[in-house]
């Protein structure tokens, strides 16, 4: 992180603000806090910590004692700053949705302080908000500033934790900051790189905005499942913080980056099935676990929207580049391709299926019964030949690399659509209409 001494303002002095406020001060900036409360603006002033929050008073009184940070309830004194970052509070409506009252009136405030200024200023949205707010309160407030170059707008989404928040903001476990267009956007540009953790990864405003939300809804699904599990256990006498103990210890499958990626509904002989009984267990035993009854139609969810993903291509030809329920197998068993297959047989679209590992005269037992009960004709949709599979014209659902982007190359045109089910980006480079799954 580069060094240079910023002026910055920090509307919003609660957890966030204040915290930001002690850190960067800490760092040589020079801060000017302003929140509408007078009660904590002067807590502030008096060298004391608005908030509880471990070695915030501390900290607050070195740097207010340095003369780093003044605090004001007046927002034109952001005039002197050449940095506004935005931490007032998002809270929930009566019904749930998100309240943007606080960061609207501080918009209004930042345009009126610009009106009257000459210099250039960035304003930096910290608080929490839903994808889309960050574009739309720039349209709405900051228009003629962004069009005459005066203002540059960004997202930097906040993961510190109440408690923990100055080591958090310290040393953060992920940095993000989201811009308007990061493939033109120099934002390795004066004055907010100063205020920039090393390597901090640079996306789209929405992607930073998801982002947060999608880390605090990750926090949530697992402290929900590692309860649900507990009580299971509590169900039946075991001990359910020995089990969750073991399942993070594995961290190549459990506690790791495996099975987060966007991709292909679950399948195969084992989650499918495992997951039902699971849910079946806990009701046996008088136990509410609807965070795992929620699997099987979240996985049914994502399936129908390959299945509209395919539909709104508009072809009637239809091509699986695999069928199994995942690469290196032969498996079709709970295979969501199967039910894409079938689904869409029954929509009277013409089907033809590519997939080298699977040949109806090798499958036996168990995966065979599933193939001819789930796809009847499945012997004469499979071909053996990729050019076989490819009509002239259609939709390509390619699940997995079964064939090579040379041997696609030649078969499609214009004419063809493909839809990326697992992040092969390199089919953007085919001829054809390149739809992604999830991107
Ligand atoms: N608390 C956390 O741990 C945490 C962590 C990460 C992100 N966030 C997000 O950061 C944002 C702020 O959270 P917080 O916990 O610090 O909120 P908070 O309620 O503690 O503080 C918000 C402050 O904004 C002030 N404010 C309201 N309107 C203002 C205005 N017009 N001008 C100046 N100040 C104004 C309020 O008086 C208050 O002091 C929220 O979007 C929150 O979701 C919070």
């Amino acid at each position: 992180m580069s060094q240079t001494s910023q002026k910055i303002s920090i509307f919003g002095l609660g957890y966030v603000g204040s915290v930001t406020a002690a850190c960067l001060a800490s760092r040589g900036h020079d801060i000017t806090g302003i929140d509408v409360q007078a009660d904590k603006v002067a807590k502030i002033n008096a060298g004391q910590a608005p908030i509880g929050e471990p070695g915030l008073d501390e900290l607050i009184d070195q740097q207010v004692k340095g003369g780093h940070i003044r605090a004001t309830i007046d927002p034109d004194a952001a005039a002197t700053t050449d940095i506004s970052l935005i931490c007032v509070g998002t809270p929930s409506t009566a019904s749930g949705e998100l309240d943007l009252t606080f960061v609207n009136s501080v918009c209004q405030q930042i345009a009126a302080m610009l009106e009257n200024s000459g210099k250039k200023h960035a304003v930096v949205f910290r608080s929490t908000m839903l994808p889309g707010s960050v574009r739309r309160l720039t349209q709405q407030h900051f228009a003629p500033f962004i069009d005459s170059g005066k203002l540059s707008i960004y997202f930097l989404p906040e993961f510190l934790r109440q408690g923990s928040a100055i080591a958090d903001f310290q040393d953060p476990s992920l940095s993000a900051i989201g811009v308007f267009d990061p493939a033109q956007e120099q934002i390795v540009r004066e004055p907010v790189t100063h205020i920039l953790d090393d390597g901090i990864a640079i996306v789209e405003l929405e992607a930073a905005e998801l982002l947060k939300y999608s880390c605090n809804a990750f926090h949530a699904a697992k402290v929900s499942f590692a309860n649900e599990i507990g009580r299971i256990a509590k169900g039946f006498d075991t001990d359910g913080a020995k089990v969750m103990e073991l399942l993070c210890s594995d961290t190549r499958l459990n506690i790791s980056s495996y099975y987060m990626r966007p991709g292909n509904p679950y399948g195969g002989s084992c989650l499918p099935k495992d997951v039902s009984a699971l849910s079946h267990f806990a009701r046996s035993l008088n136990v509410a676990a609807p965070t795992l009854d929620s699997l099987l139609p979240s996985n049914q969810s994502h399936l129908e929207h390959l299945i509209k993903l395919v539909e709104q291509t508009g072809q009637k030809s239809i091509t699986l580049i695999g069928i199994a329920f995942k690469n290196n197998t032969d498996d079709l068993r709970g295979s969501a391709l199967v039910k894409l297959a079938h689904a869409l047989l029954l929509k009277d679209y013409q089907v033809t299926i590519y997939d080298p590992l699977v040949s109806p005269d090798s499958l036996v037992g168990m995966n065979k019964r599933y193939a001819s009960a789930k796809l009847p004709g499945l012997e004469s949709l499979l071909k053996t030949d990729l050019s076989d599979a490819i009509p002239a014209q259609g939709t390509l659902v390619i699940s997995k690399p079964c064939a090579t982007l040379d041997e696609l190359r030649p078969l499609l045109n214009e004419q063809h659509h493909l839809i990326d089910v697992n992040g092969w980006r390199e089919l953007q480079t085919l001829p054809a209409h390149y739809h992604g799954l999830c991107w």
